[in-house]
């Protein structure tokens, strides 16, 4: 039993931003419950990730004096949010918006054959457009979103709370001046969701500006950033192989199945984050009341004792088992979304394409993104 935090890794260390997976596979192997001055406890076993994010009474998810809708709320606070949220990412709506979507797709994949850097050619861009499409915004907007996305990483890589205190402004006025000036050109809760939210209500009252902006950040800052990692951890798990895509071009249906399982294999999102209510004893060590406790995703869906030979590619496994898009209250309200975008991305591109091969190296993307920094990628 040790209670010492002492430090027993360093998330910043080279060893871990050159190849996370490998890393946190480690850690997980050799120290499950481990500290850091960065980012206190992390959990990196499968069982004590499920433990956490199924207990919300000893892991609540008020980690931050800053509102976040629902992401930073515990019951009966998130109970009453939750609803809220999930309305917009029902299948009727996921449906509709598939055409759109698969537009965008088509779109940038047509225009990127031959060698392509695939993140800043296509999983960016994808990302982005996906995600003012379904907000129903012009594509104007779509750069703005994608600096802010950009720039928020960096500060939180940083843990740069001024800089980060500094973007979170930035975002609420882009959202009110962007809230502002879709209405005045006639944009309605109908074609608008960001104007739809200003029509919602909580305990018999309007939303204000700052719980739409907090509602809006977790959408942004899910969407973009882990959707355009997921796009280039997909075309890269294709390009090293051949069979998957010949089975996958055969077979158009395995497509959401693949997507689900090779993002197992390569989480597109790291971490979130908890704080203890109360002492509590995991993976053999005690933390105190009001700990920070990071859960880290691409650990615990790698983890051998869950999957049998987890870096294999699977379509027999339960889908169950797979944490992907988390589990217990605060379960990813976005995973139809994100399922559909991700599943259309893949049939656009084997659809379209009769080969896809590696370029040149990839670089892999610092903590908190995953996936690539750069991906190139030869397309034809
Ligand atoms: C591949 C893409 C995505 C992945 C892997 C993913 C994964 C996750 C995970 C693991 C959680 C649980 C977080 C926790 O327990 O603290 C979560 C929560 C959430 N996700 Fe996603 N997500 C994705 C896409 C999206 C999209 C497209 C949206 C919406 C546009 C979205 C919105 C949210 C929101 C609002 C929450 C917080 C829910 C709550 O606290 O009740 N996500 N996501």
């Amino acid at each position: 039993m040790n209670d010492t935090p002492d430090a027993d890794w360093d998330p910043r260390s080279h060893q871990v931003q050159s190849d996370q997976r490998a890393a946190y596979d480690a850690m997980r192997e050799t120290c499950p419950v481990a500290w850091s001055d960065y980012m206190q406890w992390s959990l990196f076993r499968n069982a004590d990730v499920t433990r956490a994010v199924l207990d919300h009474a000893t892991f609540s998810n008020a980690v931050s004096n800053r509102l976040t809708v629902p992401n930073g709320m515990d019951p009966p606070e998130h109970t009453a949010w939750r609803p809220i949220v999930e309305k917009y990412f029902t299948r009727s709506r996921v449906d509709a918006f598939e055409p759109v979507c698969r537009g965008i797709a088509a779109a940038l994949i047509a225009a990127a054959a031959g060698p392509v850097e695939l993140m800043g050619a296509i999983a960016h861009p994808f990302a982005v457009r996906v995600q003012c499409a379904f907000l129903g915004w012009p594509d104007e907007l779509a750069e703005p979103l994608r600096r802010w996305v950009a720039r928020n990483h960096e500060a939180t890589l940083a843990r740069d709370h001024g800089a980060m205190t500094r973007i979170a402004g930035e975002f609420q006025d882009l959202i009110r001046d962007t809230i502002a000036a879709r209405i005045a050109v006639g944009a309605t809760p109908e074609t608008d969701v960001a104007v739809a939210l200003t029509q919602e209500t909580i305990h018999g009252r309007r939303l204000n500006e700052d719980e739409i902006t907090s509602i809006l950040r977790n959408w942004t800052v899910g969407e973009i950033g882990t959707i355009a990692a997921s796009v280039g951890i997909l075309a890269e798990y294709l390009a090293s192989d051949v069979g998957l895509q010949s089975r996958l071009r055969a077979d158009p249906s395995l497509a959401g199945p693949a997507a689900d399982e090779i993002l197992r294999l390569h989480g597109p999102l790291v971490t979130n984050r908890r704080v203890t209510t109360c002492p509590v004893e995991i993976g053999g060590r005690r933390l105190p009341a009001g700990a920070r406790v990071t859960v880290n995703w691409v650990a615990a869906n790698r983890d051998p004792r869950v999957f049998e030979d987890p870096d294999v590619f699977r379509l027999d496994r339960d889908p169950s088992d797979n944490l992907l898009y988390g589990a217990g209250i605060h379960v990813c309200p976005g995973a139809q979304l994100a399922r559909m975008e991700l599943r259309v991305f893949l049939e656009e591109l084997l659809a379209r394409t009769s080969a896809i091969a590696p370029h040149r190296p990839a670089t892999p993307a610092a903590y908190p993104a995953s996936g690539f920094r750069t991906l190139h990628l030869l397309i034809s």
